[in-house]
């Protein structure tokens, strides 16, 4: 009798999502990329959650599901003696190449997931909500009929004045709207807090535009969410 209940709890376990997912994270951008992960709230940790990937370098790990969380790219990070000092784009500010439990100072391309989700799914997205910084795409693996999500254009070179952010002579991030701005408008609050009180707006274009797979703005259209079987795995790949 015991063991039978094991073997049920083991078998719930498995087709409740507790597998395990790997993640391959490629840098085919010609710079180096620091890309972070943070966790959401109730999820454990990731076995590290930071990299340096020279451009070219790619490297592997594992998440066991159910997790919720999102990754990033740096740029433009001064290594100092190995420590990581500050970076021009998608900082966590911590120091350090993990980020600790800190996010992405915005703008910053995130791809986003939750694996063994709603239905025992994974759902992810790329989301420009918090603006870009380089491209990203999320390509699944090992289960058919999950669709590769990509914003692979360079956002920083449409991106509109009022939202760059420079350096030297060149734009190297993009703020959102809400960003740049704070208005109810571009944010979705107060009397623009629902979707149907929020439509898009022509900064929201811009972003939309030149990635449609991504998220533009909050309250998006939900065709920006994709959704896999459990048990894929996914490459994130930083300049597809
Ligand atoms: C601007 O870019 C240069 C060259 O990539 C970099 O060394 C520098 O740290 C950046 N400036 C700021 C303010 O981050
Ligand atoms: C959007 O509209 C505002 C207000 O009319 C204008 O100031 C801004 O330049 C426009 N932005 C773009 C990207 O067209």
């Amino acid at each position: 009798m015991m063991e039978r209940f094991q073997v049920f709890l083991l078998l719930s376990l498995i087709t409740s999502g507790a597998h395990s997912a790997s993640f391959t994270l490629i840098n085919r951008c010609p710079y180096t990329v620091w890309p972070g992960i943070l966790s959401g709230g109730g999820s454990r940790p990731t076995p590290s959650t930071g990299y340096v990937l020279g451009s070219g370098a790619s490297t592997v790990l594992s998440i066991h599901a159910p997790w919720s969380g999102r990754f990033w790219g740096r740029t433009q990070c001064t290594n100092n003696g190995g420590r990581l000092v500050v970076c021009t784009t998608g900082d966590c500010a911590s120091g350090q190449v993990g980020c600790n439990g800190a996010g992405a100072i915005p703008p910053a391309t995130l791809a986003e997931f939750t694996l063994g989700g709603y239905g025992g799914k994974d759902y992810y997205d790329i989301s420009l909500v918090d603006g870009f910084n380089l491209p990203i795409s999320i390509t699944p693996r090992g289960r058919p009929g999950c669709g590769v999500s990509s914003c692979s254009r360079n956002v920083n070179s449409v991106c509109p004045g009022q939202l760059s952010v420079r350096n030297g002579s060149g734009t190297v991030a993009c703020k959102s709207a809400c960003l740049a701005f704070h208005s109810p408008q571009y944010c979705c609050t107060g009397s623009y807090g629902q979707p149907s009180t929020c439509p898009p707006t022509n900064f929201s274009r811009v972003f939309k535009n030149a990635c449609p797979q991504a998220y533009s703005y909050a309250y998006d259209d939900k065709t920006s969410t994709f959704t896999c079987g459990t048990g894929a795995d996914y490459t994130i790949t930083f300049c597809p």
